[in-house]
């Protein structure tokens, strides 16, 4: 299909490249998805994304985390299902138990922490995973180390740092790296092959054959604790529903970004909107958009 974009993505794009739900779909048409994460400070990075996930038209979600997190979060999503995974000292820690192989795309990170076992996870879905997989939050911290293994994928990776995730894996400084965004993701990019959603007022996706689009859609509301969980559970329902990956991550910002705006127009204002209402706002979003 012909888009009407060059370089900013823009509402007729959405419009043309969304998934479209069909008469005799199931939920199979719409994808299998997996998100890990969380720990015993950040439950709720996990339930945002998988709550976004489903809003955004993922066929099935399953959360992966501790027994605690899960208990936790499960009552603020009940149509997904999850997986216990085993902990040490409230970090995620066992993965050979994960079963990787039945999923459309894996996120994985947000609210994962920083322990040194948490970055075993983070390898083996790298080194292990056949499908498409986001790396976000804490997921980024532990890549700076992974990157031989990021470099090895046969299989699509994105990543979706925020300029202080971007300038800790380039190596420069968050100020050098605003000088020139365009430029260091699409290095980034290139140089490891993958996906990099470069999160900001204008957030710029980059293909790793270094094809760019910026998202013009979101505003200050957004900069607040939990958007960026809700924005890679929203990336990840669009990957799995097996678009081209430049388009899902770009309508994914978009629908974002638009939540937020139409929120503010309507409902709240950007000091008191919060990254749930933002999940909510999704309905208002397709309700504009189809
Ligand atoms: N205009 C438009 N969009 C914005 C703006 C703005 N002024 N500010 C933020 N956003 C959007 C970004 O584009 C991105 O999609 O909100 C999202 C913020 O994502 P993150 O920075 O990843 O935020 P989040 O992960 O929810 O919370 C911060 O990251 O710095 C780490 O560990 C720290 O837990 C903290 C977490
Ligand atoms: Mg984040």
């Amino acid at each position: 299909k012909r888009l009407t974009s060059k370089g900013m993505w823009q509402l007729e794009d959405v419009k043309k490249t969304l998934p479209k739900r069909q008469l005799f779909d199931h939920k199979g048409n719409h994808g299998r998805g997996l998100i890990i994460g969380g720990c015993k400070e950040m439950p709720g990075a996990l339930s945002m994304s998988v709550q976004a996930a489903l809003k955004s038209g993922a066929g099935l979600i399953m959360g992966a985390s501790s027994l605690p997190v899960i208990q936790m979060i499960a009552g603020n999503c009940v149509e997904a299902t999850y997986s216990a995974l085993s902990a040490t000292d409230g970090y995620l820690d066992n993965h050979s138990e994960i079963n990787l192989d039945s999923y459309d795309a894996i996120a994985i990170g947000m609210g994962l922490g920083r322990k040194e076992c948490t970055k075993d996870l983070v390898k083996y879905v790298i080194e292990k995973a056949t499908c498409p997989i986001i790396i976000d939050g804490d997921g980024l911290y532990h890549l700076s180390q992974l990157l031989p293994q990021i470099n090895e994928r046969t299989h699509p990776s994105v990543i979706t740092p925020h300029p202080g995730e971007m300038a800790m894996l380039l190596g420069v400084s968050v100020r050098e790296l605003l000088k020139q965004p365009f430029q260091y993701a699409k290095e980034f990019a290139t140089a490891y092959r993958v996906y990099v959603v470069l999160k900001g007022r204008y957030t710029i996706v980059t293909s790793p054959e270094g094809v760019q689009m910026v998202n013009p859609t979101g505003n200050p509301g957004l900069a607040k604790g939990g958007s960026g969980d809700v924005l890679t559970g929203i990336a990840l329902a669009m990957v799995m529903q097996k678009q081209s990956l430049l388009q899902a991550l770009s309508n994914a910002c978009y629908i974002h970004g638009m939540s937020a705006d139409l929120l503010v127009q309507h409902q709240h204002s950007e000091h008191d909107l919060l990254a749930t209402d933002v999940i909510n706002g999704i309905t208002d979003v397709y309700r504009t958009i189809s």
